[in-house]
């Protein structure tokens, strides 16, 4: 070739594949499916959320989606992150959408942005900002202009910054689909006909944006077209949307779920996730989003309320820390392959099912040349063996088994091939000293310049709510009373008749925590538990005889998220505030709620910033020997970046309540001290089987509701680093720690059936292999124990050979690997622990 002719290809090269990254696709759907560009596709999707992680987790975080089976990545847009004060954005760091977008753009995967703006999710006010909610005559999320335009001037925003980079798939972007709204339908009622002419309004704004891919609105089952209305929930086969035209979309398939401050860790088994899954495509799915893939993390104050805790790590099959949830992860992505594998059939095929009472039924998906089926057995506790044109079948309870041929089982929802991992959490070798302990200085919370009105604050004859009084902008509120002023202070002379020695203060919160300081002496704390929204204060107080003065420190964790109106519920101490005294029979009270009362937002290590390493004011901190359980203190260490890669976590055991900071960049809240509740672990093995909801396969009772906190690997320097806890309880530092988390040990657990198993330490070689049996052992991983059957050759030295000194190895789980064996018809199984 010439070398003009060479040149003269390699532009027309590089303008295809300008045209192929830019061209634009057509995204379109009917009753049936989701049509991309002509090709009809069933599609697997998972939220990962961009604040729930850093930037520099989000590229492995995508991969391990895609290599898990995934389409698409489902996002929510955070609009009280972007706009902390009104028209005032933030689009920096975790909050670059644009970005993350473009990472799931650059893995070649579809977007689906869920703007909301509204969103719930668990997220601190559900999204909305705090300051709308006091913007004079707005009502939230219902028709009222002044709530419509603020919505819209954002909505807005967020359409164009995406359109600005051609990100949706109208213009050759990855966004294939996107939201107005979320779950409004549950709703709606409590907001009468303003609730459903504002979705109306919201689906004219939405289409308005003309952004050339489809809007779903989720739980709407009165969508106005072409809105698509779709299912959110642990199971959605027997949903279907308003419109016969649209697809059948899954929006939010719970792979776990949240947790407060206060409940056990919840688990939901893989076994019912695929089940749910596949249940949905036997019944004419066509998308279906794992709500959460990834969970993440609760930075900062972004937790929703009350009481969601930092991690939010949802039990996805993606760990917070970005780990494999093994088995999930695994036994999934098989599912996927083989629903992909069928993706033709189910689109185009012609559908026929057949009962076979008792919750049993087939579904055929036949087109000319091919045909696939699914066998599920709906059933909590009954297996059922059915004979299925000519064959027969044993479909365990509580599962689908999938025929990709409608022949030969490709999948049993409740047949878990996949290693379950067991990670393992390892101390910070970088550290002098093991890791093991920090060295701290600290200093004190000065609360009496506040207490006693150094600087001038805002004051009003009666009791705020907090959200009016903060804007939140910070989790702590003080109201104090008067001091210096005679006409406003609490002056109680010996001759009131309230005067006594045996006084008490009583306050009535909105369920969150209250501090007490009388006349600048601190008197007493009380934390209302997770769910109660009324809560009352009531300690002995010694006043004076004539002026005091009485400061509460009201202090939130996280506000309302969900529910008809959340944004009006009351946060901070709604009062009253009394003094009572029991005299005889007489109970005499003083209301101190109409007193003048003074506020002053947060607290002034916050406000000078403490946690910066710009403002740490190192002269300030005190490096003799730092105090133990004194609450308002704050604590500084430095520590070695732990070494490798592993994800790193913050193990707080010993501390009380409050918030920590690595190198400025706030974690969390933490609040080790609460324990999640004794009862309701006492199942020892967790049965899948029968409808999962977030009372089922509970752990941790009795312990930490949280006591490990992730530090993204992004945020840490190589050389020193620096933690600054704010301790508002009291607590004691000397055991906390840093440490990286990693696999332990890969165990499997295969049934017969053409299976391999794989075993994988991730990047570290298997080091022995502590049981290994084939035919019918017992237990789960960490006590397998041999069955009554066993296959004649030696398990254990075969999955040495096999496994040891290797990072991943593959076995195949059949009698020729095994030996012939004969457990008089029990399915056969392969266990294995293997040890990384
Ligand atoms: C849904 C909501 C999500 C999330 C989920 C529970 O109702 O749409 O945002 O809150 O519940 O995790």
């Amino acid at each position: 070739m010439a070398a003009s002719q060479k040149i003269f290809s390699a532009i027309c090269f590089c303008f295809f594949l300008l045209a192929l990254c830019t061209s634009a696709y057509e995204v379109s759907h009917d009753g049936r499916a989701i049509t991309i560009d002509g090709a009809r596709r069933v599609l697997i999707s998972g939220s990962i959320h961009y604040p729930r992680s850093t930037p520099g987790m989000w590229p492995d975080l995508i991969k391990k989606a895609k290599e898990g089976g995934l389409d698409m990545i489902e996002t929510y847009v955070f609009w009280n992150a972007h706009e902390p004060s009104r028209r005032e954005y933030d689009f920096s760091d975790n909050l670059d959408f644009i970005r993350f977008l473009k990472t799931i753009q650059d893995e070649g995967l579809y977007a689906f942005l869920r703007i909301g703006p509204y969103i719930c999710g668990e997220w601190n006010y559900g999204g909305l900002p705090v300051w709308l909610h006091n913007m004079p005559g707005i009502e939230l999320r219902t028709a009222n202009s002044v709530f419509m335009n603020e919505m819209q001037n954002f909505t807005t925003k967020i359409v164009d910054l995406v359109k600005n980079e051609k990100l949706f798939a109208s213009q050759g972007g990855p966004i294939i689909l996107a939201q107005i709204e979320n779950e409004y339908g549950n709703i709606m009622t409590s907001y009468g006909d303003a609730g459903k002419a504002y979705i109306d309004w919201c689906a004219n704004m939405a289409e308005s944006f003309q952004i050339g891919v489809p809007w779903v609105m989720c739980q709407q089952s009165d969508a106005p077209q072409p809105m698509i209305n779709t299912c959110n929930g642990f199971y959605c086969d027997s949903f279907t949307p308003n419109n016969p035209n649209s697809p059948k979309i899954w929006t939010e398939n719970w792979t776990g779920w949240f947790k407060s401050w206060g409940d056990k860790d919840p688990h939901r088994t893989a076994e019912d996730v695929a089940f749910a899954v596949a249940r949905f495509f036997q019944n004419g799915g066509t998308l279906q989003n794992y709500y959460m893939y990834h969970g993440g993390t609760n930075f900062g104050r972004t937790a929703g309320g009350p009481y969601i805790t930092t991690s939010y790590d949802y039990d996805a099959p993606l760990d917070e820390y970005g780990n494999l949830n093994q088995p999930k992860w695994g036994h999934l992505k098989q599912l996927h392959a083989v629903l992909k594998s069928m993706e033709m059939t189910l689109t185009r095929g012609n559908v026929s099912t057949i009962d076979f009472n008792n919750s049993v039924s087939a579904t055929i998906y036949a087109t000319n040349e091919s045909s696939s089926c699914f066998l599920g057995n709906a059933n909590s506790s009954t297996d059922a063996t059915i004979n299925f044109q000519g064959n027969q079948y044993m479909v365990p309870a509580w599962s689908v088994t999938i025929l990709p041929d409608c022949k030969n089982e490709g999948y049993n929802t409740a047949k878990v091939n996949t290693q379950t991992s067991v990670m393992v959490k390892t101390a910070n070798i970088a550290d002098k000293n093991d890791g093991a302990t920090l060295s701290w200085s600290w200093r004190p919370e000065i609360l009496k310049d506040t207490i006693f009105q150094r600087k001038r604050y805002v004051s009003a004859h009666q009791l705020i709510d907090q959200k009016a009084a903060t804007n939140d902008t910070s989790d702590y509120l003080w109201y104090i009373t008067s001091f210096f002023f005679l006409i406003n202070s609490v002056d109680i002379k010996e001759d009131d008749p309230i005067w006594s020695h045996d006084m008490s203060l009583k306050v009535n919160g909105s369920g969150q925590i209250i501090h007490a300081y009388i006349n600048g002496k601190y008197t007493g704390s009380e934390w209302a538990k997770y769910g109660v929204s009324n809560s009352v204060f009531e300690q002995k107080v010694q006043l004076n005889p004539g002026r005091n003065q009485i400061a509460l420190l009201s202090v939130t964790v996280g506000l309302a998220n969900y529910g008809p109106m959340f944004d009006m519920i009351q946060t901070g101490i709604p009062g009253p505030v009394q003094l009572v005294v029991q005299k005889g029979d007489e109970t005499i009270i003083k209301d101190l709620s109409a007193y003048k009362w003074t506020y002053k937002v947060g607290l002034n290590g916050l406000e000078d910033k403490f946690y910066d390493l710009d403002s740490l004011q190192v002269w300030k901190w005190q490096a003799q020997q730092f105090p133990i359980n004194r609450n308002f203190t704050w604590y500084k260490a430095t520590f070695k970046a732990p070494l490798g890669t592993d994800p790193i976590v913050l193990d707080l055991q010993g501390m009380g309540k409050g918030f920590a900071w690595v190198n400025g960049f706030n974690i969390g809240r933490y609040w080790p001290t609460y324990i999640a509740n004794e009862d309701g672990c006492d199942v020892e093995v967790c049965d899948y089987r029968g409808s999962y909801d977030s009372s089922k396969c509970l752990t941790n009772c009795g312990q930490a509701t949280q006591r490990w906190y992730h530090v993204p690997r992004s945020l840490i320097k190589d050389d020193e680093n620096t933690l600054v806890l704010f301790e508002e309880f009291g607590g004691n530092p000397s055991l906390v720690n840093f440490q990286t988390i990693t696999i332990g040990s890969a165990c499997g657990n295969a049934f017969e059936s053409n299976n391999t198993l794989e075993l994988s330490c991730n990047q570290r070689p298997i080091s022995s292999i502590k049981f290994a049996s084939f035919g019918t052992p017992q237990g789960t991983c960490g006590s397998f124990q041999k069955g009554s059957c066993e296959s004649t050759n030696d398990a254990l030295s075969i999955l040495q050979n096999a496994c040891v000194g290797k990072n991943t190895c593959t076995i195949e789980v059949s009698e020729e690997t095994f030996g012939a064996v004969d457990c008089g018809g029990v399915p056969k199984r392969l266990a294995v622990e293997a040890v990384c």
